[in-house]
């Protein structure tokens, strides 16, 4: 399959003005995409929960505009003019237009907020690009269905989330996941039924009981700027000394994790997911330049979960985005137990005390 599937044909309605409002959640990455080629194409496979509580929900409203020269557009976050926000939209327009060839002819106002606080450490790339790539196939839905004709063409929904992802994507690729829900998985891998490098796809085989509603509680470690954002975090792969075999482990684990979900293995679940972890933040202690993103504070937390489940069995894990933050994952039946030691040994090295639930969740909304 290729990109051009994504090309449309001139669209056949003449839409004046609209708007559209989409939720999308975050997604945390289970075997983690860390390393890119050129347009956005992952190095290696990866799969995602995809989260519930924690999303970002955005109204695109548009007008059409007399002349098609350039970009117009404004940003608002909670209602706030974001002209910091301009130019990472204006670079996924310049990525999407060919395959969104209605950008230039329309005004936008995009308007924008998340169920998470904005300085929480939690990138919101993945929830933020998502709902736009949502809004504007809305718009592409409208232009291609025609009314006026008696050929109407529909759009299938499947296309429609297709395209969104593969869109999302070139905003960002984790966004590309955040799509559908529960687990997603993007990139292609030989084992995995029409998994692909330019969209997310839900996974496609059987989870075990043990997987379902499992939930997330992110601790905020650190809530300030991320250290290495993930532009040069994934270019630090390129020539890092260790990087084919990387890629080469996240394929495996990805083959390995089949089984484990199949069968609900959660002790071996538990050794993947938190391998995954610090093999993301070992590749960046690795590189050059090299970076620690890690806190004392984090060290802490993965130590008390370790004890913890040794004392009592439990099957609480941690998994780590490119940050301090840590991702604390078990299944719903330990979810009171947990949620006690979490309130009682982790919330210390929170900063503030500040964490969110969440868990396990389905993917974008329409509103
Ligand atoms: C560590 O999706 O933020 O969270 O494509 O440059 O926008 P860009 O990168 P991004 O990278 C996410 C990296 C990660 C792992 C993961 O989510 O798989």
């Amino acid at each position: 399959m290729t990109e051009e599937k994504f090309i449309p044909k001139p669209y056949s309605k003449a839409v004046e003005k609209g708007n559209f409002t989409w939720s999308s959640p975050s997604n945390i990455a289970l075997v983690k995409y860390w390393g890119k080629k050129e347009r956005q194409i992952p190095e290696n496979p990866s799969i995602s929960f995809t989260l519930n509580n924690c999303k970002t929900i955005t109204k695109l409203t548009f007008s059409k505009k007399q002349n098609h020269s350039g970009f117009s557009f404004e940003v608002f976050l909670d209602d706030e003019k974001k002209d910091d926000f301009k130019p990472k939209i204006e670079t996924f327009f310049n990525r999407v237009e060919q395959y969104l060839p209605f950008l230039k002819d329309f005004h936008f106002k995009i308007e924008t907020s998340n169920t998470f606080p904005h300085s929480s450490g939690i990138a919101s790339s993945a929830s933020g690009m998502s709902a736009l790539a949502l809004c504007l196939m809305s718009v592409e839905k409208e232009l291609v269905e025609s009314d006026v004709t008696s050929s109407a063409v529909e759009m299938s929904d499947e296309f429609f989330i297709q395209k969104a992802s593969f869109l999302a994507r070139l905003g960002s690729g984790s966004a590309c996941r955040s799509l559908e829900g529960d687990l997603v998985v993007w990139g292609k891998h030989d084992e995995i039924t029409g998994s692909s490098d330019l969209f997310g796809v839900k996974y496609p085989f059987e989870v075990h009981e043990n997987f379902k509603n499992y939930q997330d509680t992110i601790l905020l470690v650190d809530k300030g700027e991320k250290q290495v954002s993930s532009t040069v975090g994934h270019n630090l792969m390129h020539g890092h000394p260790f990087a084919q075999q990387r890629f080469n482990q996240a394929n495996q684990n990805l083959s390995n994790l089949i089984s484990i979900l199949k069968e609900g293995d959660l002790d071996a679940f538990i050794a993947l997911v938190e391998s995954e972890a610090l093999t993301l933040h070992a590749m960046m202690m690795t590189s050059m330049p090299y970076f620690i993103l890690m806190k004392p504070n984090t060290l802490e937390i993965i130590n008390k979960i370790w004890t913890f489940r040794k004392n009592t069995g439990s099957k609480v894990c941690f998994t780590l985005d490119a940050g301090a933050n840590v991702h604390v994952l078990f299944p719903e039946k330990e979810k009171d137990g947990v949620l006690k030691f979490i309130k009682n040994e982790l919330v210390a090295y929170c900063q503030n005390g500040h964490y969110i639930s969440d868990r396990i969740g389905f993917g974008s909304k329409l509103l």
